[in-house]
């Protein structure tokens, strides 16, 4: 069965061959501390060995509590933020029909809506008003069980559904995903009687997207969590050994030679509107695990060819500090072909019988070639379809690739001190208990 590949020919005007191989006893390194748990962060490599690790049992109970979800629910609101949240969004849009939502046959296999990603007022009120005479129900996935977005939208939700159906019938229709002991969730959920999955101590929030923080709202969604554990497996045994044919070490050591080289930015590109909320998630993984002590590679995302004919000029033609890594998928899953048209006037008709994909396809080489002819180094990976097993693939991969490079900057990958710093401001204004000292002291700053 053909599987992901990555090839980095079109970095070589930027960095040699020879400058990305002598990075490699780094990256073998690198590779030690993740299996070996030498490095810093170790207590959160619980994600390195999931695939494997993940058991029939956990899988079916996992199912099972998707399936009467989906019995007992027309919408099935996931509720997290940040690794409780991207992961989820990124398989499930992946695989949905495009127009999903606007769908009344089978099509609409999709029912899952997200909540406490965000604050914004007006969302949170549309979304009330959606479900007011809707059969719904909630995952609820925190691992600390205190993050302010999620529970502000936990709290609304869990209200709405009790005051529409009674706390009896509504406990049935929360799951919670926490931490196994501690947490204002896990006990509400102890309380209440929630289902409950566990999110393990060492596994941190943005590698967590194969555990049932990830994989309950993708089974509700009604995809294959099998098909995308197998697929992840499969990477989990292609990325063990630190050599040459090792796809994770081949990316991580090639981004940080051109990191070395100036490119201090790193676009992922794709070809395809399904894979936007997978440059959502990889944006997550790299900018959380490198970006600190004043270090990292500044991960971007574009969905082409739509930004083509926005961010393209920049790309083609702006400061010289970029690269880019395509997700290109080799077989479109649909077939439409371009018809012929009498009159022409479009003059398309030199691609009348051809399918949509290979202009597509046409589109993405002719863009390489301009991009690297403009100083622009290019990786591309190869996934052979636009299906579970290959976004689980691609998933560890990017994992595997992340943990790899994280310790090759000399950074702790696992840690993400960077994001106390709004939260701490945020509560002292709106005046937290215990945080008195914080508020008087942000008043006199902003006066
Ligand atoms: O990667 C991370 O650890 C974070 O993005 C968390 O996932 C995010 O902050 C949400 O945290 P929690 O699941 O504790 O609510």
């Amino acid at each position: 069965m053909k599987t992901l590949n990555v090839d980095v020919k079109n970095v070589l005007q930027t960095v040699t061959g020879e400058q990305i191989q002598a990075l490699n006893p780094e990256a073998a390194l690198a590779i030690e501390k993740l299996e070996k748990g030498t490095g810093e962060g170790s207590d959160f490599l619980g994600w390195v060995n999931l695939p494997e690790e993940l058991t029939d049992d956990l899988l079916t109970d996992i199912e099972a509590t998707a399936t009467r979800l989906r019995d007992l629910c027309d919408i099935v609101v996931a509720v997290g933020i940040g690794g409780s949240y991207l992961g989820a969004k990124a398989v499930i849009e992946a695989l949905s029909d495009s127009f999903a939502a606007l769908r009344t046959d089978e099509k609409r296999k999709t029912r899952v809506v997200f909540a406490g990603q965000n604050i914004g007022e007006d969302y949170l009120n549309e979304l009330q008003d959606l479900l007011k005479d809707k059969k719904f129900g909630i995952i609820v996935i925190s691992k600390s069980g205190t993050t302010t977005e999620p529970a502000i939208a936990f709290r609304l939700l869990k209200e709405q559904l009790e005051s529409q159906i009674g706390k009896a019938e509504a406990s049935k229709r929360i799951v919670a995903i926490t931490d196994a002991r501690r947490g204002a969730l896990r006990q509400l959920a102890t309380e209440e009687g929630y289902k409950t999955f566990v999110i393990a101590d060492n596994v941190g929030g943005r590698f967590s997207v194969l555990t049932p923080v990830g994989l309950l709202p993708i089974a509700v969604a009604g995809y294959d969590i099998r098909a995308l554990v197998e697929g992840a497996r499969v990477m989990e045994h292609a990325t063990e050994e630190a050599n040459d044919l090792n796809p994770s070490v081949v990316y991580a050591a090639t981004r940080n030679a051109l990191y070395r080289a100036g490119k201090k930015i790193e676009i992922l590109v794709n070809y395809n509107p399904k894979l936007h909320f997978f440059g959502e998630w990889w944006k997550q993984l790299y900018g959380e695990s490198e970006g600190k002590d004043g270090k990292g590679i500044f991960p971007a995302s574009v969905d082409f060819s739509t930004d083509l004919h926005s961010m393209g000029q920049w790309i083609q033609d702006g400061e010289r500090t970029i690269f880019e890594t395509v997700i290109s998928v080799e077989n479109a899953e649909k077939t439409t072909v371009i018809p012929t048209d009498a009159a022409n006037l479009d003059g398309l008709n030199y691609l009348a019988g051809k399918r949509v994909d290979e202009v597509n396809k046409m589109a993405e080489l002719g863009t390489r070639i301009a991009h690297v002819d403009g100083g622009v180094p290019n990786i591309r990976i190869t996934i052979p379809a636009l299906n579970a097993r290959s976004l689980g693939e691609l998933i560890y991969f990017f994992e595997k690739a992340c943990g790899i490079s994280g310790y090759m900057l000399g950074v702790n990958p696992f840690n993400q001190p960077g994001v106390e710093a709004y939260k701490r401001n945020m509560f002292a204004l709106l005046e937290k208990p215990g945080y008195e000292a914080e508020s008087a002291a942000i008043r006199e700053k902003i006066g």
